[in-house]
């Protein structure tokens, strides 16, 4: 059934998954800060552009968005020309953005002043898993809310789960950061060992990738980081956004990740050498860069 659809940023990802909202035959909306993103957007989809959230939310049932962080969201959620002052009481809104828990919560709780819905529900699986509608949605919020936008978020995704309510979708964004943190880190160190012990690295993959050590970042990175390129994916700058989070919220719950910590640290040394831009694989550019002097 064709539904009243709206999305706030059009960037890597927003672009395609709005795409995939027009191509299953829902009417969309569009807003996007930098309009000729917008305007590229409707010569190539059904759909019209307008110039504020406010104006894209006018009408929808559902208001998707993903937009950079914290303040992105709150810049293109409230005030007068925000989402939710055009937003029709009983609507959604769904964020994919990478948030702070904190700042779902939040805005969750200041939709409901509007007698908006609030779903969080950040995306895995990358500009490749966006342009191919194969992401996987973790979601939070209202049970009977998630199942209503569940078809919705089918059009750009190949697995959607609810964990929880307002909040549980950054949280267990945030668990998948760590586990990627690590699992980086530690192939980066291996590789940088295998090579400085004269082995070929290339060829100790194809044969460790068939025991225990292998992992996604083996089979998707391990060649490109052997071959010194950086340059698939998501940003060394992203991932320590997404860290910061991780860290803040470890500090309310209580958890200790020294790991996700240190990491992070590396993470900004390979800003200082200019990669903020190169993609989550570049821990080996430290390694390397250390044992050159
Ligand atoms: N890229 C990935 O591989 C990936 C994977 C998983 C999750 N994510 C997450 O998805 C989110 C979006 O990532 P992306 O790669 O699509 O980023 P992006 O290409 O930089 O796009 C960001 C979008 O947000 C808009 N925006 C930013 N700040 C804004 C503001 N203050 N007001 C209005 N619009 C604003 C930008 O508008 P302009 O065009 O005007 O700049 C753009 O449309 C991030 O939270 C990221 O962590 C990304």
């Amino acid at each position: 059934m064709s539904e009243d659809v709206s999305f706030i940023g059009l960037g890597v990802m927003g672009y395609p998954m709005a795409g995939y909202l027009a191509a299953n035959g829902h009417t969309v909306r569009v807003y996007n800060r930098t309009a000729s993103r917008a305007d590229q957007w409707i010569s190539e989809h059904e759909g019209v552009a307008c110039p504020t959230p406010a104006s894209a939310a006018t009408g929808s049932e559902v208001v998707f968005c993903c937009v950079g962080n914290d303040d992105d969201l709150r810049d293109v959620t409230l005030g007068d020309s925000g989402a939710f002052a055009g937003m029709k009481a009983g609507s959604v809104f769904v964020d994919h953005t990478t948030s702070s828990a904190r700042v779902a919560r939040e805005l969750g709780a200041e939709a409901a002043k509007y007698g908006i819905e609030y779903v969080d529900a950040p995306v895995s699986g990358g500009q490749a898993g966006a342009e191919n509608g194969q992401l996987t949605v973790m979601i939070g919020g209202k049970e009977a809310v998630v199942e209503r936008v569940a078809p919705l978020i089918d059009c750009f995704a190949r697995m959607q789960a609810r964990l929880g309510d307002i909040g549980s979708g950054q949280l267990t964004k945030m668990v998948n950061q760590i586990c990627i943190a690590g699992t980086v880190q530690g192939l980066a160190e291996a590789l940088h060992f295998a090579d400085q012990a004269g082995l070929d690295a290339a060829r100790v993959i194809d044969v460790i990738s068939k025991g225990a050590a292998q992992s996604w970042q083996m089979d998707n990175r391990a060649k490109t980081m052997i071959a010194g390129k950086f340059d698939y994916g998501f940003a060394v700058d992203w991932m320590r956004k997404d860290l910061g989070y991780v860290l803040e919220e470890a500090r309310c719950n209580g958890s200790h990740l020294p790991v996700a910590a240190l990491v992070d640290q590396f993470y900004s040394q390979v800003q200082a050498l200019g990669g903020g831009r190169w993609d989550t694989s570049s821990l080996l550019v430290p390694l390397k860069h250390l044992q050159d002097k």
